[in-house]
């Protein structure tokens, strides 16, 4: 990556290898998160639209938060595994950016500074009148709790149809990444899926159990879960970049 680049748009001197990373749920399943998509996923027991869209909000406003509520408790019982260890240890030799579709927190427990939350984090709530508006929450939100301004505060979370948050930054950084890789993702979702399609990498690599680029070229795939997967690819790059 032209190392100018990263002062202009981060102000912060990159490593002379940027390198970025694109979560989903897949990550966070072997610390006891249920993906979204696999059999026993989040959507075979709700659905999308009563749970995860501004209509639902609207029209069912505790079922909603009532969901997010259950994995608020949930994300606070488990830790983060060795792919996100992994992950942070990278992160202390080379300038490492994880753009996440997941709304835990297990990337920053282990130790990653550089932390995108495109769709959102369980542990922030925010108004439903002001977006910036937003706060740390820990426990519950119910119908009448405020927000400062207040306004209803809702959970910190982008819904379907709603746009992804911090995106123009998120392109930035996979278009200024010498090294993309993609953990535990299905690609189903874009924008976010879309990144893979801009990235200029010169080394472009999957990490899934069961790989699913969609057709894509040029992708190195490592079919394993993410716990064995990750810190094989983190000590093959810490090596061979030392060698
Ligand atoms: N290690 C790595 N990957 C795994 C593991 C594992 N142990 N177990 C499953 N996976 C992979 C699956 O093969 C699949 O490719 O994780 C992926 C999970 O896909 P999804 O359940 O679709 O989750 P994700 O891609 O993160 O969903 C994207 O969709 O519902 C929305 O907002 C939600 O952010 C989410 C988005």
């Amino acid at each position: 990556m032209l190392v100018e680049l990263c002062d202009e748009y981060f102000g912060y001197a990159c490593t002379p290898m940027h390198i970025v990373v694109l979560t989903g749920a897949g990550i966070s399943r072997e610390s006891g998160l249920k993906t979204f998509r696999d059999d026993d996923g989040l959507w075979e027991g709700y659905s999308i639209e009563e749970v995860c869209t501004p209509r639902a909000f609207a029209e069912h406003p505790e079922r909603v938060l009532d969901f997010y509520n259950f994995r608020r408790k949930e994300v606070a019982q488990v830790e983060p595994n060795a792919a996100h260890f992994a992950l942070a240890e990278l992160g202390t030799h080379y300038t490492t950016n994880v753009i996440t579709q997941n709304i835990d927190d297990l990337h920053e427990r282990a130790g990653s500074h550089r932390v995108l939350h495109i769709h959102g984090e369980i542990f922030k709530a925010r108004s439903t009148f002001d977006f910036e508006e937003q706060q740390e929450i820990r426990g519950d939100i119910h119908l009448g709790d405020l927000a400062a301004d207040g306004h209803q505060l809702r959970p910190h979370i982008c819904f379907f149809e709603e746009t992804p948050y911090d995106w123009d930054k998120a392109m930035i950084l996979a278009e200024s990444a010498d090294v993309f890789i993609v953990i535990g993702t299905s690609l189903s979702v874009y924008p976010a899926a879309g990144l893979l399609d801009i990235t200029p990498a010169k080394r472009k690599i999957l990490v899934d159990p069961k790989p699913n680029l969609r057709g894509r070229p040029g992708f190195e795939v490592i079919a394993e879960p993410a716990t064995i997967g990750v810190p094989r690819l983190v000590r093959d790059l810490l090596t061979s970049a030392s060698s």
